[in-house]
């Protein structure tokens, strides 16, 4: 494929920020400022994630009050993700916009099921003077191809009132696949509850830059979040309380199941997170039989984490597990049930092995692959089709890290979610107001400057399925804040899931990620003005 990493317009860009040419910056270039407006053009492929190939050439498309955007007939799922793109540039444009069977519609979205090189998820635009047509040989690629299409519009395509602009896509062709399958967001709604609005918010956010999973955190010792039918007191109980005293909250099942079917027309798959058999208090505080002492213990609203443990010697734990993770997997279409398995400080080490040795197969069981954060791969043994999360730092010891290495040797797929580069609650300086620091801080140039694939010794990338950006709400409790965590690290590591490491760098990617600017201020996304970037000038 040919790759055009530098196209025309950023190469002068570049050259008047004091860059030479790709990816080589002058000596301490230091932050520079990007003009205040944006190009009225933007260069094919400067998005983010960057394309896997882009070849530009060719005058733009534009779109226009006569656009119509056609679909092929009997294909609902186009036909949604059409509707859907109508749905993103009807109010900026002020334009109709209807999705139309005709083949002579100017925007056309199409299936090719023979495009094998497309995979599950790429896709191919081709731009020029009447015509714009996505080609994907999925739903899925269709859609991702149209937070392309959305990417390449000037970013007050994303305002909510008519705009008075031309809306041009520079000509030529991308074409696009991820380099990996998993590129996976977490949001903690147990430290913290986010409501069901507040969490479409986020896959809002995530599907832009072309995430394709929502893990959500569920349950913590702080509270339990989601309604399981057999087991009442751990909402009407273990739900009551949140980080701080607040109120907490939880989804009940026909609330979680708008949330899987929200992202799933995002072509977002969600996993869910019970976490065991550590981080449990909020469900030992609602069933009291569960601790080895039989007694109910009083809530917890603190930010401590290893003090609470499942009891491995009780049959009724097992019970438990079985009730929680049989309705769990009922609500869960996609292929995951995470089971947490970190911190269990409290837990034995053959208690440890006795309780995931049992609980394991209760997720298989019900036709479900076992998802769990790396502790899994010291204290017990994944079973076979277990996706394992690391989420170590640096300075983990070269032993844990090998207890991940013979796991992936032995046939896990591991996703890589180093707290010390991915998890979007560490601040990013010593100033910054919300967020934790014990695993340092994550400055924005951090975050993104890694390989996932290279990351952990012993791993090889065959290994790797993914990256996923954590983010726990200890100290997070308003979208608002979730914004200025997330963004502007959000963005990078979906670069880093998304984009071949060859084209990546960091000098290339801030100027790309400071016209983001634009698109965050569009959106109403309260970001943090990193240093490290050249943002538009105010
Ligand atoms: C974790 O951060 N305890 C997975």
């Amino acid at each position: 494929m040919r790759r055009r990493l530098l196209a025309p317009a950023l190469l002068l860009l570049a050259t008047a920020l004091g860059c030479t040419e790709a990816g080589t910056a002058a000596p301490a270039p230091g932050p520079a400022a990007l003009p205040a407006a944006e190009p009225d053009v933007r260069p094919l492929g400067r998005i983010i994630p960057l394309p896997a190939s882009v070849e530009p050439g060719g005058a733009p498309y534009t779109l226009t009050a006569a656009t119509r955007i056609g679909v092929p007939a009997g294909a609902p799922a186009v036909r949604a993700v059409a509707e859907r793109l109508a749905g993103l540039l009807r109010p900026a444009t002020g334009f109709r916009l209807p999705v139309v069977t005709d083949p002579a519609a100017d925007l056309v979205l199409r299936l090719d099921p023979s495009a094998g090189a497309l995979g599950d998820e790429g896709y191919a635009l081709r731009s020029a003077p009447g015509r714009l047509t996505l080609t994907a040989r999925t739903p899925a690629g269709l859609f991702r191809g149209v937070q392309t299409v959305r990417q390449q519009l000037p970013a007050a395509i994303e305002r909510t009132t008519v705009q008075r602009r031309a809306w041009r896509i520079a000509g030529g062709t991308v074409t696009d696949t991820p380099r990996f399958p998993y590129r996976g967001a977490m949001l903690d709604v147990a430290r913290h509850f986010f409501t069901v609005e507040e969490v479409k918010a986020y896959i809002d956010r995530i599907a832009l830059y072309k995430y394709n999973v929502l893990h959500l955190h569920l349950t913590d010792d702080q509270g339990w979040r989601i309604a399981i039918r057999s087991r009442p007191e751990l909402t009407s109980t273990g739900a009551a309380t949140e980080v701080g005293g607040g109120p907490g909250g939880f989804y009940t099942q026909e609330q979680y199941k708008e949330i899987v079917r929200y992202a799933a027309a995002a072509h977002i798959e969600v996993v869910p997170e019970i976490d065991m058999p550590g981080h449990t208090h909020a469900a030992l505080v609602s069933y009291p039989e569960l601790n080895c002492d039989g007694r109910r213990p009083e809530p917890y609203t603190g930010i401590e984490v290893g003090f609470s443990t499942l009891c491995a010697e009780k049959e009724v734990t097992y019970a438990f597990a079985e009730d929680v993770l049989r309705e769990i997997a009922a609500l869960t279409p996609g292929r995951y049930v995470h089971i947490g398995g970190d911190e269990a400080k409290s837990t034995s080490p053959a208690d440890y092995r006795t309780l995931m040795d049992r609980v394991q197969p209760l997720v298989t069981r019900h036709g479900k692959q076992v998802m769990a954060w790396h502790q899994l791969t010291g204290d017990a043994t994944p079973v076979p089709g277990a996706l394992i999360q690391y989420w170590g730092l640096d300075r983990t010891p070269a032993e844990e890290k090998e207890e991940v290495a013979r796991a992936a040797r032995a046939g896990a797929g591991i996703v890589v979610s180093p707290a010390d580069r991915a998890y979007l609650d560490m601040k990013y300086d010593a100033d910054t107001p919300l967020g934790l620091k014990w695993a340092g801080t994550v400055s924005v140039r951090r975050a993104y400057d890694w390989d996932p694939g290279t990351h952990l010794p012993g791993v090889p990338e065959s290994a790797v399925r993914g990256v996923e950006a954590p983010l726990w709400t200890e100290t997070l409790s308003t979208p608002e804040q979730l914004d200025t965590m997330a963004f502007p690290r959000l963005p990078g590591l979906a670069e880093l899931g998304w984009s071949p490491a060859a084209g990546r760098d960091w000098d290339t990617y801030r100027i790309r990620l400071g016209e983001q600017a634009h698109r965050f201020d569009a959106l109403g996304i309260g970001w943090y003005r990193s240093p490290e970037v050249p943002w538009p000038a105010r």
